[in-house]
């Protein structure tokens, strides 16, 4: 939600920006901006739109070239998508230029005092506090990095935070002002630095900067950071130096880019035969599950076990609840944003399981807070290393799908919905009367055919062809029942999201208890079997096809119910663990296909954004 990047080097940075930019669009697309400094006075440039729109106005206006620069592509939460309230902001000088991410919760109060001391604003964003401050602050003090510092401490929410100063329009470059630096604070969102060779980066996200380098630093709440061209300092508030680890990411730069497909959904979805072969990977030895996180025992003093997760993490975390339901132990799946109330009693011998792709969702990482605050033991099952879920919890158990750049996630929920079906036997093993499910041998045995029968899938699917069959329709309804509800709630997500057609996912029984009084020949039924409950599915399939909706099976090709159906997507014979999650690729295709004959921006459905960061 809102993308930051900066940028230090001895080469000029307005490129490196925009490739910056661009693989950060997913966390937001309404504006775009940047701003450069090359001991000119700073040239800034922003706009609403997408990068493109700022690309265009670059070419009509270029800043010129600068070694520094920082950029930011907005999902708008205070003040609509307009050029005044894009990124990034300025102070009244036009010196001090700021790109933010979160929200500043004092920013009305901080803004009434700033105008009193003739402060001029001109957007609508909690943002341009930020500048004010500082410029308020320099006036006290001659040196930039102490107004920053005491700007950021009168800042209370979440923000990561970076800001350029350029005081100098002589053009000679002499002003005192004008160290070569970046300054930047993280406080609950998002910021990595990337240490390039000779150069610097910062970014809400690794892809920003991944054709650069893969050598990173997660910033922590609390950590301000200075970057100039020898190198960074990374301090607290108070100025104390902080020590942080370097990682190396072994994500390949050409993960962060389209290649050879029109999108990256296209791309994510084809690219689950690897993602699931990674994640899979060295996590079952000679028919046992190996999880090097969790050792035998690890979960013996656990009684229950909470999921809490939003969105598409939610369907997979249904599936993680189903699994542990099946091994008899006491389990709960919540909607992360009703935690807080919904969570009901918690203690110790609580394990509380946020699963997250981004690591950064808000609504999660409240419900991880509120979890911790009670006591209990909490688990990340995440796809981003160092990321806030990751490190506000107990342990982390990665998911290792690859970045996910397409705002609807694909390849991520395969990978979350396997990595949760190895964690909840992990978990059965170890608590005493519970046990893993019946035909666990079978289970682990099919996993590792899942990466081909994906390919099978998404080389084979005739989704494109219904897709463009139903397209006239005026709702889409998906069903299933156990493992495949989950499947058809997730059917139906995408299919809204990014076809912006009305889409419903039932359990299959629900149907006929109001449902069906929308059911019509223009409402196509995605009937989903995954071999658990299936008699009952096709029953209640029957009851919306003899009220005239046309039913499409998505079961293997064998399957009783696909004669009485009118379409069918198949999947090839495996597990019925597996078997939703095969019905799932299947539907992520139907999505696509349709969302691409009604010419959708894909990657960018309207007013969403991959990373929701807010509340
Ligand atoms: C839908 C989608 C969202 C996310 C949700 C949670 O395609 O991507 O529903 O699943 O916003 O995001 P994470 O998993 O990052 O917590």
């Amino acid at each position: 939600m809102c993308g930051i990047i900066a940028r230090v080097g001895r080469d000029d940075a307005v490129e490196t920006l925009l490739t910056g930019l661009e693989n950060l669009e997913y966390r937001g697309y309404d504006s775009a901006g940047i701003a450069i400094k090359n001991g000119t006075g700073l040239k800034v440039r922003k706009c609403s739109g997408e990068v493109d729109a700022l690309k265009t106005g670059l070419d009509e206006s270029p800043t010129g070239s600068g070694t520094i620069g920082i950029g930011h592509t907005r999902w708008s939460t205070h003040g609509p998508p307009t050029d005044e309230n894009a990124h990034p902001h300025t102070d009244t000088t036009g010196e001090i230029a700021v790109v933010h991410n979160g929200i500043i919760e004092n920013y009305a109060t901080l803004k009434t005092d700033l105008e009193a001391r003739g402060h001029e604003f001109e957007s609508e964003t909690d943002t341009e506090v930020i500048p004010h401050l500082i410029d308020e602050y320099r006036q006290q003090t001659a040196d930039i990095e102490t107004a920053f510092r005491k700007a950021i401490a009168d800042l209370e929410g979440s923000y990561a935070v970076a800001a350029i100063v350029d005081s100098d329009e002589s053009g000679t470059g002499t002003s005192p002002d004008d160290e070569e630096a970046i300054y930047a604070a993280r406080q609950g969102s998002p910021l990595v630095l990337g240490l390039g060779s000779e150069e610097w980066f910062l970014a809400s996200d690794i892809p920003a900067f991944l054709e650069e380098t893969n050598d990173v630093i997660y910033l922590e709440d609390g950590d301000v950071v200075v970057l100039e061209p020898e190198g960074y300092r990374i301090t607290d508030l108070e100025g104390n130096a902080v020590t942080r680890e370097m990682d190396t990411v072994d994500w390949d730069p050409e993960d962060a880019g389209k290649g050879e497909y029109d999108h990256y959904m296209r791309k994510e979805i084809h690219s689950q035969p690897t993602s699931l072969a990674n994640t899979i990977e060295g996590r079952v030895t000679d028919g046992e599950i190996e999880l090097a996180e969790f050792p035998a025992g690890t979960f013996a003093d656990v009684d229950d076990v909470q999921f809490v997760a939003c969105g598409t993490s939610y369907h997979a975390a249904m599936y993680g609840e189903w699994l542990l339901r099946e091994a008899d132990v006491r389990t709960a799946v919540h909607r992360a944003s009703e935690y807080e109330s919904s969570a009901g009693p918690i203690d110790e011998r609580t394990l509380v399981v946020a699963v997250t792709q981004s690591g950064e969702t808000a609504d999660t990482l409240a419900a991880v807070r509120s979890a911790n605050a009670r006591g209990a033991r909490t688990v990340a099952v995440t796809n981003v290393v160092g990321s806030t879920a990751a490190r506000e919890t107990d342990d982390a158990l990665y998911i290792r799908a690859g970045p996910e750049i397409g705002v609807a996630a694909t390849k991520t929920f395969s990978s979350q919905s396997v990595t949760l079906a190895l964690l909840t036997q992990r978990i059965a093993a170890d608590i005493p009367d519970a046990q893993p499910i019946d035909d666990l041998d079978a289970m682990l045995e099919t996993l590792s055919d899942l990466p081909e029968q994906v390919e099978t899938v998404v080389e084979t699917s005739r989704a494109a062809d219904l897709a463009e069959r139903y397209l006239e329709s005026r709702a889409f309804f998906f069903i299933g029942r156990g493992l495949g509800h989950a499947v058809a709630l997730e059917g139906a997500l995408k299919f809204k999201e990014i076809t912006y057609e009305h889409a419903e996912g039932f359990t299959a029984g629900e149907l006929k208890h109001g449902p069906l009084a929308l059911v019509t020949e223009a409402t196509p039924v995605f009937s989903v079997f995954t071999g658990g409950g299936d008699e009952a599915v096709q029953t209640n399939a029957t009851e919306a096809q003899s009220r005239g909706a046309p039913i499409v099976t998505v079961a293997p090709e064998d399957h009783p119910a696909v004669e009485s159906g009118d379409a069918h997507l198949s999947i090839p014979d495996t597990h019925p663990v597996w078997a939703g999650l095969l019905a799932n690729v299947q539907l992520q295709l139907l999505s696509y296909h349709a969302a691409n004959e009604l010419g959708r921006p894909i990657d960018k459905p309207r007013n969403l954004a991959k990373s929701v960061t807010v509340e």
